[in-house]
């Protein structure tokens, strides 16, 4: 009697070790998944700034996977991974997406970002931009995907009280594009703490440039950016048809507005980088995406003339409404924390741009 008690005493041991050792191998297993996971999702990436990051993903042996409504994006842009097209407001686009891809994170990008439009029709931004990411959130919570990069802007932080603005200046949206931003960035710190799910929110400054042997470029409809329109005014040279420079009595030292412009392809590194960071167990967190130099309106016509020797057709127009004077960034955080910073000069960034703005567009 005492003999079989025995026996089945170590047959529960055991099996229970079996257990154990089995939900480690899972533990393991899945720990070993998220490291070797290269399923990215990139939601918006037929645009502007998602197509650079996807091509950048791509090169860095990830795989890319873009989730778009081609609202304002481009076709012919997605062409460094797979493709859904889909819509953040339908729940169930992102929700399938996510069940067949079962990326390791989400690359947040698609947003509407025209600061004008979303003065005259707030809904609008709203709803795309806050209710898209409620959703996306959903099914990343649903799917058990627990990193999210979000392209945040310099947008949050409204009229500067100083300048270079750092991390710790306050945030004063002064326009509902601005305050979507600004609100998505709370609802990501709640869902970390309670769900856990990690974010890096990274507040861009002027992104510009392009990837021309990629055919990637900055192109918006309509185009309201100042690069693409001042070489497009160099290009066509026409002086019935000047480029505006909105605003000629700044405080900043020609008059003019001045703005921190940070390469394209900087910035899709970042967004790996802010991963990694994430995967190492690093903390949600906000933080500036900029040069720390800053380039005026006229400084720009003046660096188009003096590199590509021709005309920039201009004139002074009234100041735009909601513009501030500077924007001009530190990266100090970014490289702390992020081993990132900048490394193409305000020249490199006119040149690529000049080179795809020259090329016959498919679209
Ligand atoms: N500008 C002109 N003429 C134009 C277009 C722009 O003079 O035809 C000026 C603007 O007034 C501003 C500068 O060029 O002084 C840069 O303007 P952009 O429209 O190229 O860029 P913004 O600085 O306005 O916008 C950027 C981002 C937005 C973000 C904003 C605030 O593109 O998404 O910074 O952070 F909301």
């Amino acid at each position: 009697m005492v003999k079989i008690f025995r026996w089945l005493v170590v047959l529960a041991l055991c099996i229970n070790l079996k257990a154990e050792s089995y939900e480690d191998t899972q533990t393991l297993q899945q720990e070993d998944n998220l490291m070797t996971n290269r399923t990215i999702l990139v939601t918006g990436g037929a645009g502007y700034i998602g197509s650079h990051v996807c091509y950048y993903l791509q090169q860095q042996g990830w795989n890319p996977v873009t989730f778009d409504n081609f609202s304002t994006g481009h076709r012919n842009s997605v062409r460094f991974g797979p493709l859904v097209e889909g819509d953040l407001l339908v729940p169930d686009d992102i929700l399938q997406a996510m069940v067949q891809y079962q990326p390791v994170a989400v690359m947040h990008l698609a947003s509407f970002i025209q600061v004008g439009e979303s003065v005259k029709d707030p809904l609008k931004y709203y709803q795309n931009n806050v209710t898209g990411m409620v959703n996306l959130l959903q099914a990343m919570r649903d799917q058990k995907v627990n990193y999210m990069i979000f392209s945040s802007s310099a947008a949050v932080y409204g009229n500067p009280v100083y300048t270079p603005i750092d991390e710790n200046h306050p945030c004063h949206p002064i326009n509902p594009y601005g305050q979507t931003k600004w609100m998505i960035e709370q609802i990501l710190k709640d869902c970390d703490k309670a769900y856990g799910l990690k974010s890096v929110s990274l507040r861009y400054f002027n992104a510009a440039g392009a990837a021309p042997a990629q055919g990637l470029g900055e192109a918006h409809e309509p185009e309201s950016h100042l690069i693409p329109l001042m070489i497009q005014a160099a290009q066509n040279n026409d002086s019935t048809h000047p480029l505006k420079i909105f605003g000629q009595d700044y405080v900043t030292r020609d008059g003019t507005c001045l703005r921190d412009y940070i390469h394209i392809l900087d910035l899709a590194d970042a967004h790996l980088k802010a991963l990694d960071y994430l995967q190492r167990g690093g903390e949600t967190l906000s933080v500036n995406l900029g040069s720390g130099n800053g380039t005026t309106n006229l400084e720009m016509v003046q660096h188009i003339k003096n590199l590509f020797e021709v005309d920039v057709p201009f004139k002074y127009a009234d100041r735009r409404e909601g513009d501030p004077a500077v924007l001009l960034s530190t990266y100090t955080k970014a490289e702390e924390v992020l081993g990132w910073k900048p490394t193409r000069t305000i020249e490199q960034i006119l040149q690529d741009a000049w080179q795809w703005h020259q090329k016959p567009k498919d679209e």
